[in-house]
């Protein structure tokens, strides 16, 4: 029988965590299950700080809220953490002290909000035994086995804004303008947004761009009459036989997810205003993709999430994800989700270990962006 669980949101913050967590408290007070909030996310269950959340209170009125009420950690890695000891750093495995947390104040389930290093983690947990579901949650929409994850679609919204302000400067100054978005190895912001934003070129990590391609295609416009172009670029967008654009590299690329990816829009413009002629400007367009208000479809999306997670433990069906699968909400193991990335503690997102789902060559995306001659870049 269920009858304590608790949330942790964790790692880089998407509109939709509130939804997730007001959908799970309902769904838990509606069957008399007390539902806690562990605070900054793997990092509170190592410290066992957590809040109780209820919905008359602390979760009430939070469904549009970006953010998380619970805060999340970045860089939380608990097998692999950052301690200091002797004046050192050193990364040490710590997830012991969490199961003991766990176990001492009798836990039935820990709900994991969270992208592809959340969910291993949260695998690794189920290994050693914890009750653990978990949630897929990032802007980059990268989690394997689900069509999507929550905080994606208002990312896809907030490009999609950016690019139509873009396209009014494009067409009066005669210019191209560039929006570089977030999404890391994975093109699926730029990809859905350059198609929904009516941009010309879309240029994603899974396609390594010749530039002098896109410069072509920006000539063919040119010649049509259209004397501008908007290009969208992932941030981790690589030129033929290139690599990707670096902005940061924090505490040498040890721990999680320590390499910041920027710049890639900046060396876009300039190489494309040497080869066209015209005048090219970059707009990075940031954090605005993960914060604020989530769209309606994120909140349905959450609150779908929220409602099949707390379900799934209800019925004692553990070490899963609860996922889109062809547009159906359901759950997989979290086995499956991390593939064959098995080793305990080894989460290293956007690696080749990691089990990022990345766009295919065959994704209904790529061929319509084709069929209606947006360049990506090749
Ligand atoms: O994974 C989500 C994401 O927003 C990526 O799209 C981006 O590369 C990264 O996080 C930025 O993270 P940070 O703020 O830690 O640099």
């Amino acid at each position: 029988m269920v009858k304590k669980v608790a949330i942790l949101a964790n790692g880089g913050d998407v509109s939709g965590f509130n939804a997730v967590i007001r959908a799970i408290v309902k769904t838990a007070e509606k069957n008399n299950v007390e539902c806690y909030g562990f605070i900054d996310g793997y990092r509170g269950l190592l410290e066992n700080n957590y809040i109780k959340l209820s919905t008359t209170g602390n979760a009430s009125g939070i469904l549009h809220k970006g953010g998380s009420i619970i805060g999340s950690s970045l860089n939380a890695n608990v097998f692999n953490y950052k301690v200091e000891e002797n004046g050192k750093i050193v990364y040490k495995d710590l997830s012991e002290k969490c199961i003991q947390n766990v176990k001492e104040d009798k836990f039935d389930c820990i709900f994991t909000l969270g992208g592809d290093s959340t969910q291993k983690s949260a695998r690794d947990f189920s290994v050693r035994g914890l009750n653990v579901i978990g949630v897929p949650k990032t802007i980059d929409n990268d989690v394997a086995c689900t069509d999507i994850t929550f905080g994606y679609n208002t990312a896809v919204t907030v490009a999609t804004e950016a690019l139509d302000r873009l396209h009014t400067t494009a067409e009066t100054h005669n210019r191209i303008m560039v929006l570089e978005v977030m999404g890391r190895n994975a093109g699926w912001i730029a990809l859905e947004s350059s198609i929904a934003g009516g941009a010309d070129v879309a240029l994603i990590p899974e396609i390594p761009y010749d530039i002098d391609v896109v410069a072509n295609a920006i000539k063919a416009r040119q010649k049509l009459g259209k004397n501008f172009s908007v290009v969208v670029v992932g941030e981790g967008a690589t030129p033929k036989g290139g690599s990707v654009v670096v902005k940061d590299v924090r505490e040498g690329g040890a721990g999680v997810i320590n390499t910041q990816l920027g710049g890639v829009g900046d060396v876009v413009a300039k190489e494309l205003e040497k080869r066209t002629g015209l005048i090219a400007r970059n707009t990075t367009l940031g954090y605005m993709q993960r914060g604020g208000t989530p769209t309606a479809y994120d909140r349905v999306l959450s609150t779908k999430y929220g409602a099949k997670a707390m379900e799934l433990a209800l019925e004692g069906k553990f070490g899963k994800l609860v996922v889109i699968k062809n547009g159906k909400l359901d759950s997989v193991d979290l086995e499956d989700v991390v593939g064959n990335n098995k080793n305990i503690g080894a989460v290293a997102a956007g690696t080749a270990d990691s089990n990022a789902k990345l766009v295919t060559m065959d994704d209904d995306l790529v061929k319509t962006a084709l069929d209606i001659g947006i360049c990506l870049g090749k």
